[in-house]
C-alpha cells in the first residue's frame, strides 16, 4: 500500500464501524467460484471476473484488506434503511494496485443481495432493482476508459447505492436525500429568508429527490419524460410523502452558460429547461473537466477538442473563465 493509500485508507477506517467476527467469516466463506457468479450476474464482463477473481484467495488471506473490507460490509449493513446517516466521499486505491482497485467489486458482490432484498421489501419493482445493480458495470467501465485496466471508478459512489438508497428508473438515478441533512443534499441552498417564503418542500429536512445523471445516460427528452413518469410511481410508492417534494440536482450540466456553445438542439440544453436554478453555485472547473473528459492528470493542451462541448469547457478555462457547478429543482411529485 503506498503511504498516499495508507492516509485514505486510514480515513476509510475511522469513517467504518470496526469489522465483526460475522463479517470476516461471511467473507472468508466466499468462495472465488461464488464470487465469480454473483460478478456475471452483476454484468461484469468474463475477462474482467476472471482477472477479479484470480487474486480473491490472497486478498482474504490479508489481514489488512480483509479488515477494511468486513468494515465496509458492517458499515454498509449499519446504515442501510438510514437515509440520513453521513455518506463517505473518499479518493479510490488505484495506487495499491490490484487489491486496491477489486475493493469495490468484492464489496458489491458481497453486499449486492442484500440490498436486493432490501429493496425488494420496500416495493421497489424487480426491473428496477436489476437496472439499478448496472451501476457497478457502468463505473468498471469508466475505469476502463480512464486508467485502462480493471477497477471502479469513483467506488464511493457504490456506498449509497448498496444501502438502498439510489435506484435507476430509466436512463437517470434517483437519491433519497432530506434537504440539507443527507451528505449528497445540493449545497450552497436557498438562505433562511428565500426558504421561509418558499415553504414546504425547501425547508431543512424537507424529504426530497436528487437527480444524477449516470455517464453517457440517453437523455433525449423523450427518454427524459419516460424515465421522470415512471419514477414519480415507483418512487411514490417506495419513498412515499404526504407533502410537497422537489428533486432537486447539482452538476456542471445546469451551467447556464453552456447555452452560448451548445446548438438549440442539445439534450444538455433542453435537461436544463426542466429546472429552476438557484441564485448561488460553486465554481467547478475539476468535475465538469473530469466527466467530460474522464482523462485524469492530462494537460489542457492535449484534451480532446472532438466535440462542441469539449472545446467549449476547453476555450473557457484556457481564456480564464471558469465552469460552475449549479444547482436546479423541479416539483417531482407534480404538485406545487
Ligand atoms: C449526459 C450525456 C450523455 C449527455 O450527452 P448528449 O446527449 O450528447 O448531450 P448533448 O446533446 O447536449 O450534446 C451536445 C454536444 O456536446 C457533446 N457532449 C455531450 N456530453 C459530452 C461528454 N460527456 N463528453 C464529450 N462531449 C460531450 C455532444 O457530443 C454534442 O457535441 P456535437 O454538438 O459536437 O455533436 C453526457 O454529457 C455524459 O455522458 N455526461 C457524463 C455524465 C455526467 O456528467 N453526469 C453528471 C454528473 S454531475
Amino acid at each position: 500500500m503506498t503511504l498516499d493509500d495508507g492516509f485514505i485508507v486510514s480515513m476509510m477506517r475511522t469513517f467504518c464501524a470496526p469489522p465483526t467476527d460475522e463479517a470476516i467469516e461471511r467473507i472468508r466463506s466466499l468462495t472465488t467460484r461464488e464470487l465469480a457468479m454473483t460478478l456475471s450476474r452483476l454484468r461484469v464482463e468474463e475477462n474482467d471476473v476472471l482477472e477479479v477473481t484470480a487474486p480473491w484467495d490472497a486478498f482474504r488471506r490479508d489481514g489488512e484488506w480483509l479488515d477494511l473490507l468486513a468494515a465496509l460490509v458492517v458499515t454498509i449493513e449499519r446504515d442501510r434503511g438510514d437515509v440520513d446517516a453521513p455518506l463517505p466521499i473518499w479518493p479510490d486505491l488505484d495506487e495499491s494496485g490490484a487489491p486496491g482497485r477489486f475493493l469495490y467489486l468484492y464489496l458489491f458482490a458481497l453486499c449486492a443481495a442484500g440490498m436486493e432484498e432490501f429493496l425488494a421489501r420496500e416495493g421497489c419493482p424487480e426491473h428496477v432493482v436489476e437496472g439499478t445493480l448496472g451501476v457497478l458495470a457502468r463505473h468498471v467501465a469508466i475505469h476502463r476508459r480512464k486508467h485502462a485496466s480493471v477497477g471502479v471508478d469513483a467506488g464511493w459512489w457504490m456506498l449509497p447505492t448498496l444501502r438502498g438508497e439510489i435506484v435507476d428508473v430509466g436512463c437517470l438515478q434517483y437519491h433519497r436525500v432530506n434537504l440539507g441533512v443527507g451528505t449528497l443534499s445540493p449545497s450552497p441552498w436557498y438562505s433562511d429568508d428565500d426558504v421561509a417564503r418558499m415553504g414546504v418542500g425547501f425547508r431543512h429536512g424537507d424529504p426530497s429527490v436528487g437527480i444524477h445523471i449516470p455517464d453517457r445516460a440517453p437523455i433525449t427528452p423523450e427518454r427524459l419524460d419516460q424515465s421522470f413518469a415512471e419514477a414519480r410511481e415507483v418512487l411514490g410508492r417506495l419513498w412515499p410523502v404526504a407533502q410537497r417534494r422537489l428533486a432537486t440536482c447539482q452538476t456542471w450540466m445546469l451551467d447556464d452558460h453552456l447555452a452560448r456553445y451548445l446548438s438549440e438542439t442539445s439534450n444538455i440544453l433542453a435537461f436544463q429547461r426542466r429546472f429552476t436554478l438557484l441564485p448561488v453555485w460553486v465554481e467547478d472547473d475539476a468535475d465538469t473537466l473530469e466527466f467530460v473528459f474522464r482523462s485524469p492528470g492530462t494537460a489542457m493542451a492535449d484534451l480532446p477538442r472532438t466535440t462542441t462541448l469539449q472545446r467549449a469547457i476547453l476555450d473557457v478555462l484556457e481564456s480564464g473563465g471558469h465552469w460552475r457547478a449549479r444547482t436546479g429543482w423541479l416539483d417531482f411529485d407534480g404538485v406545487s
